[in-house]
């Protein structure tokens, strides 16, 4: 047997075991025919981002001034970093700002001062906090820039409130969201140590 019938011989032996491994019911049975029907459906969200011309920087979207930018589809389907918002507004900021963004006797409505106010303003704010004298009653803003829970995902609650100051985002819990990206998973990590 020369060295090439040698490697026929195995080859045709493996060939035989695999045949034998397929005529028991088998899981290949299972798969679709088509690889085509395991492909996902577009996700709605990049989608809708490429068309809007947002880029997606491993870790958020931002818009063409690199500022964080919320995407919301039709069906209130969201980014990931602006539901990640969505919960932490209403865990930090709703009790003076009231649900939603929508304000209180004590508090702005954050909805309406971000159709004007900027990202960096905002930063600003809630890094060093603001207080004002109205009539002798103080109204004080804390400031969080010592605080991680709040500062190391500030983008994604300036999205959320952002969204929520134009007609994208109805009040309440968005109807679906992005999954949460390795980057962002990652940077969060890294954030809050
Ligand atoms: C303890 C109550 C309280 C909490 C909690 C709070 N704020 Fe405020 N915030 C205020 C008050 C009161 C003002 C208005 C201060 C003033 O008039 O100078 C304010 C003002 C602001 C402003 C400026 C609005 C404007 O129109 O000038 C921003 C932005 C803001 N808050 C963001 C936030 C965010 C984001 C959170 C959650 C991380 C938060 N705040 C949590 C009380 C609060």
């Amino acid at each position: 047997m020369n060295k090439f019938s040698k490697r026929l011989a195995v080859a045709v032996v493996s060939c035989t075991a695999a045949a034998m491994a397929l005529s028991a019911p088998s899981i290949a049975d299972d798969q679709p025919k088509d690889i085509k029907d395991r492909t996902a459906p577009p996700d709605p969200v990049s989608e809708l981002a490429k068309q809007q011309g947002y880029t997606f920087d491993g870790i958020r979207y931002r818009n063409k001034d690199g500022d964080p930018q919320y995407v919301v589809t039709k069906q209130y389907m969201v980014d990931w970093g602006t539901w990640n918002g969505f919960r932490r507004y209403h865990d930090a900021c709703h009790v003076c700002h009231g649900p939603n963004a929508l304000g209180s006797s004590f508090a702005p409505a954050l909805k309406d001062s971000l159709k004007t106010m900027d990202y960096n303003t905002f930063l600003a704010t809630v890094a060093g906090g603001k207080k004002e004298n109205k009539g002798g009653t103080m109204f004080v803003m804390p400031s969080f820039g010592e605080d991680k829970n709040i500062m190391c995902y500030i983008d994604d609650i300036y999205t959320y409130i952002k969204a929520r100051s134009t007609d994208a985002m109805p009040p309440g819990r968005p109807a679906n969201r992005e999954d949460i990206s390795d980057g962002a998973r990652k940077a969060a990590d890294e954030c809050t140590g």
